[in-house]
């Protein structure tokens, strides 16, 4: 006999309680935890090893379908993609509200459409009267896409099994559909999950590049349970501060490529326009060079993207509690390489407040920028410009040693031709460039000395 039990979804990691409790005890997050359909649990077990059918083993060079892609025309996004969308796949796409979800979306699906492609634009957020509105503003209203203003997943399906199915296929959000199989209010945790498998069935069985919108939430992460970066082939997030110009598109998860390759847009009055050379645009361009700004040579897959961070230390008079705010790095490395340059180095950030932002709203997540953001904060602290047009990189590890990272001999190229002079960064036998001087760092205690003893 089976009986229905309560049970709780946690939002933000997935795991599931048998009864509700403020805080998540797996991801220790606040009320995150929401009731979902009731499971049905099996008082008897049941005995699966006979009955079925029996499963086709393959060999793994078998001869079998070759990987199509087809190019979206919006080669930032292809670039992101690994090369174009892959029929028959489902890509999460990810990004805090207003950043450019939907006009990316729309923009790559009138480009498809426009090259003979069927696309079908599903919006459950806004009325089409406001996307039309929207194309007319991207000068995209002459795209032949389909669009229709729907949340309910089972109308959805039921139209596009009556046409040809589509090339691309948009929903816009998942968190607004909602089915009728299924208890509960669009957005939450089976709703979200179980309008996913439906849409995810009809795109694998039709072979339909399927882009789901999904939302973010405060973290970072996509909201409803993990679950369903797990159900999507490829996790793609749409990156940037708002109040910047610059937007970038990056793949966290991608069954059919690599992640490393990044598309960078730019936020115009007449939608996204394509940044197909980013390496100069996260520089403040200012000529002197000014205490607390050091210049990181990244690596975004094959392209090089120079980056500044900027340091700022206001010392505390009073005894209050200091304050350190990071933008575009992450807070925790920050709290690390303080300690490490007061423990190791000597220098005294106790009483003083530490500011930290990655120009042009961009967020670094290479380990290299450690040895740049100690420049930036050695610099700030000491209130001396680094060396004019130099660039820093390096992994700093506890015991305040600069620690070898990939591609030194690329990034110092990069930087030699874009007017760079000199490169610090660790003892690397490859980290040379003829057009550069290159100066090893092997301790940060090092780099505090050049920058605090620099005449
Ligand atoms: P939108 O695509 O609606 O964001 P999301 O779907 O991720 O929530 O983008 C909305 C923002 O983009 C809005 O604040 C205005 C800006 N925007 C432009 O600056 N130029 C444009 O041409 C368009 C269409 C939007
Ligand atoms: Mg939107």
């Amino acid at each position: 006999m089976a009986k229905t039990k309560r049970r709780y979804i946690c939002q933000a990691c997935g795991s599931v309680a048998h009864r509700w409790q403020g805080q998540c005890g797996d991801c220790a997050e606040w009320n995150t935890l929401v009731e979902d359909a009731p499971a049905t649990v099996f008082s008897q077990k049941h005995d699966l090893s006979s009955g079925g059918r029996p499963v086709e083993f393959v060999k793994l060079d078998a001869p079998g379908e070759e990987l199509k892609r087809r190019p979206t025309g919006l080669a930032e996004f292809d670039r992101a993609l690994g090369g174009g969308l892959v029929p028959g796949s489902a890509i999460l796409m990810g990004g805090d509200p207003g950043i450019g979800k939907s006009t990316l979306l729309l923009q790559a699906a009138a480009k498809i459409a426009k090259a003979g492609g069927e696309t079908v634009y599903v919006s459950g957020e806004e009325a089409a009267g406001q996307v039309r509105l929207r194309a007319a503003r991207l000068g995209l209203a002459d795209a032949p896409l389909k669009l229709a203003a729907a949340t309910s997943v089972r109308d959805i399906l039921t139209t596009l099994g009556t046409m040809e199915p589509p090339a691309l296929l948009v929903i816009d959000s998942i968190q607004t559909m909602h089915s009728d199989t299924i208890e509960g209010a669009p957005g939450t945790v089976s709703q979200v999950r179980g309008c996913a498998f439906e849409l995810i069935r009809y795109a694998k069985e039709n072979g339909v590049a399927m882009v789901l919108v999904g939302h973010v939430t405060k973290d970072g992460s996509i909201a409803g349970p993990r679950v369903l970066e797990h159900m999507v082939d490829v996790v793609m997030s749409f990156e940037g501060e708002r109040s910047h110009q610059y937007r970038i598109l990056r793949a966290l998860k991608n069954r059919f490529g690599a992640v490393d390759e990044i598309g960078v847009f730019a936020m115009a009055g007449a939608g996204l326009e394509e940044v197909a050379n980013p390496s100069m645009l996260f520089l403040s361009g200012r000529d002197e060079p000014l205490a607390g700004s050091a210049v990181f040579p990244a690596l975004e897959g094959t392209r090089p993207v120079l980056i500044e961070v900027q340091a700022l230390i206001v010392r505390l008079q009073s005894g209050a509690t200091p304050r350190r705010a990071v933008v575009g790095w992450d807070g925790g490395r920050l709290a690390m390489l303080l300690a490490v340059l007061e423990s190791r180095c000597g220098l005294n950030f106790s009483s003083a407040e530490v500011y930290l932002n990655v120009a042009g709203g961009y967020r670094l997540t290479d380990p290299a920028a450690d040895l740049a953001v100690a420049a930036a904060l050695v610099s700030a602290l000491s209130d001396r410009a680094l060396p004019r047009n130099s660039v820093w990189f390096g992994e700093v590890s506890l015991a305040g040693e600069v620690r070898p990272v990939a591609h030194s001999s690329l990034r110092l190229r990069e930087a030699a031709k874009l007017g760079f002079a000199k490169g610090f960064g660790p003892a690397d036998a490859k980290a040379n460039s003829p057009d550069l001087n290159y100066q090893e760092v092997k301790q940060l205690a090092n780099l505090v000395d050049r920058v605090v003893k620099q005449d």
